[in-house]
């Protein structure tokens, strides 16, 4: 039986999110991208649903992040809102639907929240969009940031490294979060920096910052499939595996084709 806590029954909300911070109480992050799983995140007491674009990689099968579409993410999410009762749900916008323009940005943003009834949207990127983030948070939708490594930018990283490990990329995303806060964003997830680096975030702001192989922060996230360990072949050093389902999920099939294969399946009590 697990140990998760859901001290309060109520939505969560912005307001509350921010509240956590000062309240002292930490914040528990997951993807999810479907309505079944959206509603078991949501009963063992995750406070924020993102629905990540990492669904292009473990729901779509894309190599990276950059090809998933607006309408794909549109379908996952509004898949996941219909699952939830208590969590914020959190939207990524994709790749290409907040880089060309301000104005590009609120139209996607407004879509998102239109049809997918999520309570708010995440954006990669630090000075460059804050000219954007601050137009839709002027439209009323909540924006969560997002810095350090940012997958959307692959193809200019190269890899998928650890980020601003030198002393100037540390520097220009501190400025990044300081900047994201001032426009208004509501946390920031930091992906993949040294822990030191995300103490001083901590520290500074006074919006939460929700890690991702950042260390200590105040709140984590990760990516569903990799805690369920439904993905074998993904085992960054920030990972916890709460589960095996790859193998629960690998016998549990083969012992269905092996009883239709011998006919045990179905018996008598099987059928109408
Ligand atoms: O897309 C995603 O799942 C994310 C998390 C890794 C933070 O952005």
């Amino acid at each position: 039986m697990s140990a998760y806590l859901v001290e309060d029954n109520r939505k969560v909300t912005v307001p509350r999110v921010k509240a956590m911070k000062t309240e002292g109480k930490k914040i528990a992050m997951l993807t999810a991208y479907d309505f079944t799983t959206a509603g078991i995140v949501d009963h063992a007491g995750v406070d924020i649903i993102l629905v990540g674009d990492s669904a292009a990689n473990v729901m779509a099968g894309y190599p990276t992040t950059v090809p998933i579409s607006i309408e794909e993410m549109i379908v996952y999410a509004r898949s996941v809102v219909r699952g939830v009762q208590r969590a914020l749900v959190v939207c990524d916008m994709p790749f290409g639907t907040y880089q060309v323009s301000a104005e590009d940005g609120v139209r996607n943003a407004v879509r998102i929240m239109q049809a997918t009834g999520a309570d708010a949207v995440k954006m990669e990127g630090g000075e460059s969009i804050v000219p954007t983030v601050r137009r839709i948070i002027a439209t009323g939708i909540p924006v969560m940031g997002h810095l350090g490594l940012t997958p959307q930018s692959i193809n200019s990283f190269g890899t998928y490294g650890v980020r601003a490990r030198s002393q100037s990329e540390a520097d220009r995303l501190l400025e990044d979060a300081r900047l994201l806060e001032e426009a208004g964003c509501f946390a920031i997830v930091v992906e993949k920096i040294p822990a030191e680096l995300t103490s001083k975030l901590v520290d500074r702001l006074s919006i939460p910052i929700i890690g991702i192989g950042g260390g200590p922060a105040d709140g984590q996230v990760l990516v569903i499939d990799d805690l369920l360990g439904k993905n074998t072949s993904f085992s960054p050093k920030f990972l916890r595996r709460y589960a095996d389902l790859n193998t629960i999920m690998t016998n549990a099939i083969g012992n269905y084709v092996s009883d239709v294969k011998s006919g045990d399946f179905p018996n008598e009590q099987e059928h109408y």
